[in-house]
């Protein structure tokens, strides 16, 4: 299966590389207020379906833009994310990225984060540790939140929610060395796995934007749940990854500042 997904992101990857150049003149429509869509995007999911179909014809294939409902409790899922980080693709903004996860009966099994712009590619494999570019690697070392560099994602679709996050930022840039917003969670958690991030939250967040990245961070020895200390699952959701002892240190402090954003929302994938 880390083979198989492995392959269909890079397939994606090449597609979507090739058309960066004429990003301007795509046709970019808009999901929900600043959730964009382009044809960029449909496209490298009908790439990663084809070939991820050929390879294992039984399995479900949930994906962000042609098949984002639940999937079935038993069986193969892969869990494709096409392109995430799109608004960063539309404007050139180098952090974009091929996210594939596969799980069975609910389990994650193998994922992989493959950064366009940069070429990197993070990869686990349940028990098997997570690697960059076959390299291992591990979550840092830092225990300290004075010291620690978090990476997050700003709620986007409403300013209710948005308002509701801001205590929980305030409390965090008070305390630790920054804050980072990338604009892709995927490629945010694959830099938690590989120690460059001591921790990340984000209030509310798609499984196909997780799936693969929870996994990275696990494999490399951090933990990552959703905001409550809950294990993540397959459905809308609040995430809060990071070493053991930032992953504690920024859940108790997001619960200190205020409301958990994802118990207020609906959970169902859209
Ligand atoms: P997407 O590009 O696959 O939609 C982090 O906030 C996540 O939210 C990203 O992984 C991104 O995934 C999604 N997102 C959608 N619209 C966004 C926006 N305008 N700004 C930031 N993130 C956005
Ligand atoms: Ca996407």
């Amino acid at each position: 299966m880390l083979r198989a997904i492995t392959d269909a992101a890079a397939l994606a990857a090449r597609g979507i590389a090739a058309r960066s150049a004429d990003r301007a003149h795509l046709e970019v429509r808009l999901k929900s207020a600043s959730d964009f869509v382009s044809d960029v995007d449909v496209e490298a999911e009908a790439l990663i379906r084809d070939r991820l179909a050929q390879a294992f014809p039984e399995a479900h294939i949930m994906g962000e833009e042609l098949a984002p409902g639940a999937p079935p409790a038993r069986g193969i899922t892969f869990v494709v994310d096409p392109l995430d980080g799109t608004t960063n693709f539309l404007h050139g903004y180098p952090e974009y990225a091929v996210s594939i996860a596969a799980a069975v009966d609910g389990v994650l099994e193998a994922g992989v984060v493959h950064n366009i712009a940069t070429g990197e590619v993070f990869a686990a494999r349940r028990g098997a540790g997570a690697h960059r570019d076959g390299v291992r690697i591990r979550v840092s070392a830092v225990r300290e939140p004075a010291r620690a560099l978090i990476g997050t994602g700003f709620p986007f679709r409403t300013v209710d929610v948005l308002e509701q996050y801001l205590p929980q930022f305030l409390a965090v840039a008070k305390a630790t060395s920054g804050i980072r917003r990338a604009g892709s969670a995927a490629l945010d958690l694959a830099d938690v796995a590989c120690g460059r991030f001591d921790a990340f939250w984000e209030p509310l967040l798609s499984p196909w934007d997780f799936a693969a990245g929870c996994l990275l961070v696990q494999e490399a020895g951090g933990l990552a749940t959703d905001l409550a200390g809950a294990p993540i699952s397959l459905t809308r959701s609040s995430v809060l990854a990071g070493n053991p002892e930032i992953h504690r240190w920024l859940g108790d402090t997001v619960a200190r500042a205020g409301i958990h954003v994802s118990s207020t929302l609906p959970r169902t994938a859209s």
